[in-house]
């Protein structure tokens, strides 16, 4: 049952980090440099092909996180489950869901700005992402801190 655990475990950080890190990567590295080097119709179509992939790897990370995050809770009981992984369970849900709202109602939305050209509105969309990922991304690192507090 160990073993199992630490797979769980392993899984559940793996997930974790790609998924913070990756929201990490996008909003302190790329966007500014994006916003530097292009200019709007490489910029956005850029931002479309590149979030279109990495939000795919991240449907695999999220449902990773929450369902090895749920069955190591399980394991040891809800009742018995210290207050850090409470949080940790509740906060990873507002994460989940804000992830879907950004898969699946703010990206088509910059797919079909980018495919009509119309670039003041895909700046738009992409602006909504943006500052969706700040939320799940400050939201991520409050997670990390509820985990590490029930140590
Ligand atoms: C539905 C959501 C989640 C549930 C139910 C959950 C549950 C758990 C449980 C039970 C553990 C303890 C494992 C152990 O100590 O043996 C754990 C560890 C951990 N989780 Fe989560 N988790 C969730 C989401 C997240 C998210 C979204 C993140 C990061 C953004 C995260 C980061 C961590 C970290 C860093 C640890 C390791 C803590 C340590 O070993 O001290 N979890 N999680």
């Amino acid at each position: 049952m160990i073993v199992l655990h630490q797979a769980f475990l392993l899984l559940h950080l793996l997930g974790a980090m790609a998924w913070v890190g990756g929201m990490f990567f996008a909003y302190f590295c790329l966007r500014p440099s994006a916003a530097e080097v292009l200019a709007p119709p490489e910029r956005l179509p850029l931002w479309l092909a590149t979030l279109g992939r990495f939000l795919r790897y991240m449907s695999l990370a999220v449902v990773a996180v929450v369902a090895t995050g749920l069955g190591m809770m399980l394991a040891t009981g809800f009742k018995y489950a210290p207050m850090g992984w409470h949080i940790m369970f509740l906060l990873g849900l507002v994460m989940a869901v804000v992830y879907a709202y950004v898969h699946l109602g703010l990206l088509p939305r910059l797919r079909r700005h980018c495919e009509a050209r119309a670039w003041p509105a895909a700046a738009q969309a992409l602006n909504a992402i943006r500052r969706m990922v700040a939320l799940n991304l400050a939201l991520g690192v409050a997670t990390v801190i509820a985990a590490v507090s029930a140590r």
